[in-house]
């Protein structure tokens, strides 16, 4: 959890991550509508091979993936998108009991059933607004079934390691002994290709990183002027993860609230971490959280992973 989460209003929050040094922004300022589709776009870049690799796995390995889910499971999933990862393997699982997009966004929810019932028109959808940061708690009706959680796009490398493990925990103390997770993680490689996969070339990942600030402007009236930033991301080997910022190329002033936050030329306000792991390294992680890791695949360049966990 961030300084931003523990204060109660929004601009308190901004603030206390903003005049702290180093200075942060809370990544969750990065979704916005305009910011949801300069995510997906970034998926669609070359460099960024994470949305790739994972659909590479899910469609060459997907009727294994399938047959490790096994038969009349609540198939859920967790940030759900445009529901086009649950496609690839729905179409391979036979005899699902529901399909259950989870996602505190309404307009997200809405985007995943609308892309599930065009593809596969026969499947029960339940959908769940929830936000699932904080654990799901799962209505009576969906928990009959056994179930297996779906959590792709390495979002799990967007957490602290160790609240990774708390989060994780969460969903297991949840779950029956046998349920399962479906967890997709990006895997430790070149820094050169993971430098490339956060600056793509055509400043999809740059205007993502500063819709944050335009972001705020319109949430809680901050008047940050986008242009007067620049987006940074590089990976950092000692901690194992891809580092976002936003340096600011001038001297500047900058109200939050009643705040005024003065920032020098050069300066950088920390957005994102995305954590990279090894194999060994999740396999302890998730291990920490009370799971048996029970299969693991793999793209054929060995960039992505996806674990099949127990509980
Ligand atoms: C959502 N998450 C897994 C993305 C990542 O790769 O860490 C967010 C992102 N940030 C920059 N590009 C993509």
């Amino acid at each position: 959890m961030t300084e931003e989460n523990r204060t109660d209003t929004p601009i308190e929050g901004v603030w206390s991550g903003l005049k702290g040094r180093p200075r942060s922004l809370n990544p969750k300022w990065f979704y916005d509508a305009c910011g949801s589709a300069l995510f997906d776009a970034i998926t669609h870049q070359p460099e960024y091979y994470l949305t790739r690799c994972e659909r590479e796995i899910l469609e060459h390995q997907g009727a294994d993936v399938a047959r490790w889910i096994g038969p009349d499971m609540v198939l859920a999933e967790l940030g759900p998108g445009n529901g086009e990862k649950a496609v690839l393997l729905l179409r391979q699982l036979r005899r699902l009991s529901a399909y259950v997009p989870i996602d505190i966004s309404p307009a997200s929810l809405e985007a995943a059933v609308d892309g599930i019932r065009q593809a596969l028109p026969g499947i029960r959808v339940e959908a769940l607004c929830r936000d699932f940061a904080e654990g799901v708690d799962w209505p009576q009706y969906l928990t009959s079934e056994p179930r297996c959680l779906a959590f792709f796009g390495s979002t799990i490398g967007n957490m602290e390691p160790k609240a990774a493990v708390r989060w994780l925990a969460r969903l297991r103390a949840r779950l029956r002994p046998g349920e399962k997770i479906l967890l997709g993680v990006d895997l430790k490689k070149d820094p050169q290709l993971l430098h490339a996969a956060y600056n793509d070339a055509a400043g999809v990942t740059a205007a993502f990183n500063l819709n944050a600030l335009s972001h705020l402007n319109h949430a809680i009236g901050t008047d940050f002027n986008p242009d007067w930033f620049i987006h940074q991301a590089g990976y950092n080997p000692d901690q194992g993860r891809v580092e976002m910022y936003l340096q600011a190329t001038c001297d500047q002033v900058v109200h939050v609230g009643q705040h005024v936050l003065r920032l020098e030329r050069g300066e950088r306000i920390h957005t994102e971490n995305s954590y990279k792991y090894t194999l060994e390294e999740l396999l302890r992680l998730t291990e920490s959280a009370g799971f048996a890791t029970d299969r693991v695949w793999l793209d054929r360049q060995r960039w992505f992973s996806l674990h099949g966990l127990r509980a």
